[in-house]
């Protein structure tokens, strides 16, 4: 059975201290102390999770207890000031030296009691956060990876083995779950950390400049080819490549890739000779590579060449367990990215947070948190704050019932921007959606966007 809380009583009256005790002594198990000096060496000996701290004592004052309190640990009692005698200062005082609460006495025992339950809720999420926040640091060494589920341990430890060799890894995973973070833990776990890392996202690059990124150009090997430029290639020799979106090139580069990764040699555009590159490639997929290779869209043997080591990062639904230690982790970046004091996430918030099906993964609930964090006042998050639902009814609108005027590309630019709505803006997911690429994607949200249209995200 769990033991029960511990709470410090300091009063100078010695039938107030006994009247408490007499009536918490059940609840809590109680320490009572007659002035800010005993106190204080109670709380060093042996601690307590509550202190009920009176202002007006003999020598040091309730004030400077709580101030002393404070800033001795880093995870403070729970404090509740009392006094006789209450003036605003004194309670705005109490409040911004880190009280839980001021009572005014005489207060009933009602109130107390109250007062010790909302105390009581809110340190059990303390702890429990508390908790979650010292998971979080001790996980910095995965380039960030955040996770202690099932899923997650198995994946680190995946990475873990596999990083220190020299096998080409294909990443792949529904959008947003990690795994560009995979790729750079691999980079980090691997003798070529202090090489260098580089990423290179294959869908965001024209096809016509991909193959200069790749491998880099002499000097006039076309029209803008200036100066000579190293490639990614070259650029990674010695550390680690990163083909971000490994799917969406074309089939003539897939060829010249197919080629480098078996030679392990490049030629730059308008070279002579071949020059030789020591890298690490990890290669990432959010779509159905299988499926693309059976329909002739990827070529098999660079499947092949790719899929050395492959490595599926699970979705967040899978790991629902995570989206906790996430969510604390989100809110304290955001909160101090916009300067507020870090804010808690309450119970029931949680709870809905864990239950919601993400299908756009640990993106979508970043960005999710990071808008309710903006926009709420208090100092917890509750579930109205997550305005989960709100998206649900954003979904809703936008489900307009086709007109009879409605073209097919009318209604084709519906869907496309109703996929955009749903999935926050993120193309890749959105393209996945609706089966086509993203380069496609993308030219039709600049054909769109050159209409005047707003694109969401
Ligand atoms: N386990 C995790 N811990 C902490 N942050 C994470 C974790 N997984 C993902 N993220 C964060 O979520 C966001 C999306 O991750 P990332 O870009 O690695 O996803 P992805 O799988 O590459 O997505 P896409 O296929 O859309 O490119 C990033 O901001 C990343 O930092
Ligand atoms: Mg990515």
């Amino acid at each position: 059975m769990k033991s029960r809380p511990r709470m410090l009583i300091v009063d100078d009256e010695q039938a107030t201290r006994e009247l408490l005790r007499a009536d918490f002594e059940k609840q809590y198990a109680i320490r009572c102390a007659g002035s800010g000096e005993d106190a204080l060496a109670v709380l060093e000996r042996e601690g307590s999770e509550i202190v009920l701290l009176d202002i007006s004592l003999p020598g040091i004052s309730g004030m400077d207890v709580l101030r002393e309190i404070q800033s001795r640990s880093e995870e403070p009692p729970t404090v509740i000031m009392i006094t006789a005698d209450p003036t605003v200062k004194s309670a705005v005082d109490a409040l911004q030296n880190g009280a839980y609460d001021y009572l005014v006495k005489p207060f009933s025992m009602e109130t107390l009691r109250t007062t010790l339950q909302r105390a009581g809720e809110r340190m059990r999420l303390l702890h429990e956060n508390r908790n979650l926040r010292r998971t979080i640091r001790s996980s910095r060494k995965f380039a960030g990876m955040l996770g202690s589920s099932g899923a997650m341990q198995q994946l680190k430890r995946d990475i873990e083995k596999v990083a220190d060799t020299r096998g080409t890894v294909l990443l792949t995973g529904e959008s947003g779950t990690g795994k560009e973070l995979c790729a750079r833990a691999i980079h980090e776990h691997s003798m070529r950390r202090s090489g260098p890392y580089v990423r290179i996202n294959c869908a965001a690059i024209p096809e016509s400049l991909l193959e200069a990124e790749l491998f880099g150009h002499e000097k006039g090997a076309f029209t803008n080819a200036i100066a000579r430029r190293e490639g990614m290639f070259e650029l990674a020799h010695g550390g680690t490549l990163l083909l971000d979106e490994v799917t969406e090139i074309d089939p003539s580069m897939q060829a010249k890739l197919l080629r480098v990764l078996q030679e392990r040699e490049i030629m730059r555009i308008g070279g002579k000779h071949t020059i030789k590159v020591d890298v690490r490639v990890v290669a990432t997929t959010n779509r159905d590579i299988k499926q693309m290779v059976r329909d002739g869209e990827f070529k098999e043997d660079l499947y092949y060449r790719l899929n050395v080591i492959p490595i599926h990062v699970p979705s967040l639904r899978e790991r629902s367990e995570d989206v906790a230690m996430l969510a604390l982790h989100f809110v304290e970046r955001s909160c101090a990215e916009n300067n507020r004091p870090i804010m808690e996430i309450t119970g029931p918030a949680m709870k809905m947070l864990a239950k919601h099906p993400w299908p756009g993964n640990v993106r979508e609930l970043e960005n999710s948190l990071e808008r309710s964090v903006i926009l709420s006042e208090g100092d917890a998050l509750t579930p109205e704050e997550l305005r989960l639902e709100e998206e649900d009814a954003v979904r809703v609108t936008v489900t307009s019932p086709a007109q009879d005027d409605m073209t097919l590309r009318d209604m084709e630019r519906e869907l496309i921007l109703r996929r955009l709505t749903l999935t926050g803006g993120n193309r890749t997911r959105a393209a996945e959606m609706l089966g086509i690429s993203v380069r496609t994607l993308r030219n039709k949200i600049n054909q769109y966007r050159t209409e005047g249209l707003t694109i969401p995200g």
